[in-house]
């Protein structure tokens, strides 16, 4: 499985979003990572569908969105109407998170699974072989620009350890605080898609950024 780097869109600048979406399509940047929030399941409001359509008219390559909400059950065909190939929800949102994960196949979509810093890789044991993407989260869900939570290293081992152990071929994606100092470490303990927000939209170059981090991680 090669190694990717995931742009979190929620870092852009919204006056400029057609601007910053083709600096990702031209960049060496895999995904786009497109981050949900209701204000409910987290204490925040990001954007909604509106937006998100906007983003998929003009975005080129993958389309992974998180979503930070509670049910999202009610809206997995409109996602797959807007455009998404990845969607992701949290194992923290969902009661009967095996029948989600199979709705959000059904409309045509990869499924992904998210885990807060708290909660125990051991949860997906069960459903390990559904999915395709599980995001560990490596900062509490809800903003950008947050430190790495260091933990997170040993939870990328176990849910390594458990995808070897049950052949299954899922990605294992970091989401938060990714930076050029923990990139290469977080792909040598198995994972293998990064998210970074902050710290690609941050810099003074975020194309560069983009193929240094790819570099790091090659
Ligand atoms: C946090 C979001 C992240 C966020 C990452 O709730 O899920 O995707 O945009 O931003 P950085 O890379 O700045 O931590
Ligand atoms: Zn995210």
């Amino acid at each position: 499985m090669s190694n990717l780097i995931a742009p979190s869109i929620l870092a852009a600048d919204f006056a400029n979003l057609q601007r910053d979406i083709e600096m990702v399509n031209n960049s060496e940047a895999d995904w786009f990572h497109i981050d949900i929030m209701d204000g409910v399941f987290v204490p925040n409001i990001s954007f909604g569908m509106p937006v998100l359509k906007a983003i998929t008219k003009h975005a080129k390559k993958t389309i992974d969105v998180h979503l930070m909400i509670v049910n999202p059950d009610q809206y997995i065909q409109t996602f797959a109407d807007l455009g998404a190939d990845i969607l992701t929800v949290h194992y923290e949102a969902c009661t009967h998170l095996h029948r989600t994960v199979q709705a959000i196949k059904a409309a045509g979509m990869k499924a992904g699974v998210a885990l807060n810093p708290h909660t125990p890789i051991a949860v997906l044991e069960d459903i390990i072989e559904d999915l395709d993407v599980v995001c560990i989260m490596s900062v509490n869900p809800g903003f950008g620009g947050q430190s790495f939570i260091e933990n997170t290293y040993k939870k990328v081992s176990q849910l390594k350890h458990l995808i070897d152990f049950t052949e299954s071929e899922c990605q294992i994606e970091i989401d938060g605080g990714v930076t050029s100092y923990n990139a290469n470490a977080l792909i040598e303990a198995g994972a293998n898609v990064l998210v970074a927000g902050s710290f690609v939209f941050g810099s003074e170059n975020p194309t560069q950024t983009i193929a240094d981090l790819k570099k790091t991680i090659e």
